[in-house]
């Protein structure tokens, strides 16, 4: 996937620092629960540390949707049929995009993110594996409508949002994000959505928490960048990375720990944080079969069909925007 950095527009002040992370981290810092958006964990380490997180033995989700993916293509053919605009939101992963396009004989393939270079190396590598596929690279923020090339005009879509980027989002983005697609897919498109799925809390923990604590490194490269690009002193050792579920919210949250009193600078503002004060650094939803069916027809989209994997950690659903009708 392409990093979720890369789903907005980078403006830079004379320093060549981006004035949304600067003003998001000067903003999060100062708020009485401390908290950042999950998007700065994404620079070149944190994307790298995020690939490295999808190896360890204890992060499922990658496996378990892939499994899916390999297992599930003759059902995924008979159910979305051939003929496709398959249009995905961010880059396409190496190994996902290309065993659902081998399972479905589609008509075109159209990737979509706002990160160029990174778009345009991955169309080229699937344009490789796929000789005879017309792929359309649209460099483009797919958090809002996309206009999609002409091209595929004529063509049914499906929109394909594989590894449960969605459950990232708290609710009220996430509907958004759906209704979007919708715009950008027409009314009677569908819809292949990859939804990690509630589980045993122990075992979600630990994977947002591996025993290599590749996790935490990922977590804390966030305070290192933050030092770096805007001139912090943050003691990076006296935090420490912590995975917590919160079952109000059926969501592991990602937090840095003060592990003690600690007092630091960023852009020249001073903070403080107690001992076992926390930044809060990310969100990821779990969810069961009615609370992703609530989340998609909030978002304008029916489902239709569900698929498991052999253990049952992972869902993808296939979602249908069929046109809208009147209550009930
Ligand atoms: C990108 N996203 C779907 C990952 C997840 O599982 O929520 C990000 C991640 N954070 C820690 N580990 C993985």
């Amino acid at each position: 996937m392409g990093t979720q950095e890369g789903l907005r527009l980078v403006e830079k002040d004379e320093g060549g620092v981006d004035r949304a992370f600067r003003a998001d981290v000067l903003d999060g810092l100062s708020q009485s629960q401390k908290a950042i958006p999950a998007r700065w964990l994404y620079d070149d380490a944190g994307s790298q540390l995020f690939e490295d997180i999808t190896q360890v033995p204890e992060y499922y989700p990658t496996r378990a949707e892939t499994q899916i993916l390999t297992e599930e293509g003759e059902s995924f053919a008979k159910m979305i049929g051939p003929g496709m605009a398959v249009v995905e939101f961010g880059s396409g992963s190496s190994v996902k995009t290309p065993l659902l396009l081998s399972a479905i004989e589609p008509a075109a393939y159209v990737p979509l993110d706002i990160a160029g270079d990174f778009l345009r190396a991955a169309a080229a590598d699937l344009a490789q594996k796929f000789p005879g596929l017309p792929v359309y690279p649209v460099e483009a923020d797919f958090m809002r409508r996309v206009e999609l090339p002409g091209e595929v005009a004529d063509l049914p879509k499906l929109g394909f949002f594989p590894g449960s980027t969605i459950g990232n989002m708290v609710a009220r983005t996430a509907v958004d994000l759906l209704r979007n697609m919708r715009e950008t897919l027409g009314t009677g498109a569908q819809l292949l959505i990859g939804m990690d799925l509630i589980k045993d809390e122990a075992v979600l923990k630990a994977a947002y928490d591996d025993a290599g604590g590749v996790t935490a490194q990922f977590n804390c490269n966030l305070l290192r960048r933050i030092n770096r690009e805007l001139g912090g002193d943050i003691p990076v050792g006296s935090l420490h990375h912590e995975a917590r579920w919160n079952d109000r919210f059926a969501r592991i949250e990602m937090h840095l720990v003060a592990d003690g009193d600690i007092a630091f600078a960023v852009d020249g503002q001073r903070f403080t944080m107690d001992r076992g004060e926390t930044i809060h650094t990310e969100n990821s939803h779990k969810f069961d079969r009615r609370s992703a069916n609530t989340l998609l027809l909030a978002g304008g989209w029916e489902p239709r069909q569900r698929w498991l994997d052999g253990e049952e950690r992972f869902s993808l659903i296939l979602a249908e925007a069929r046109p809208a009708r009147t209550a009930p």
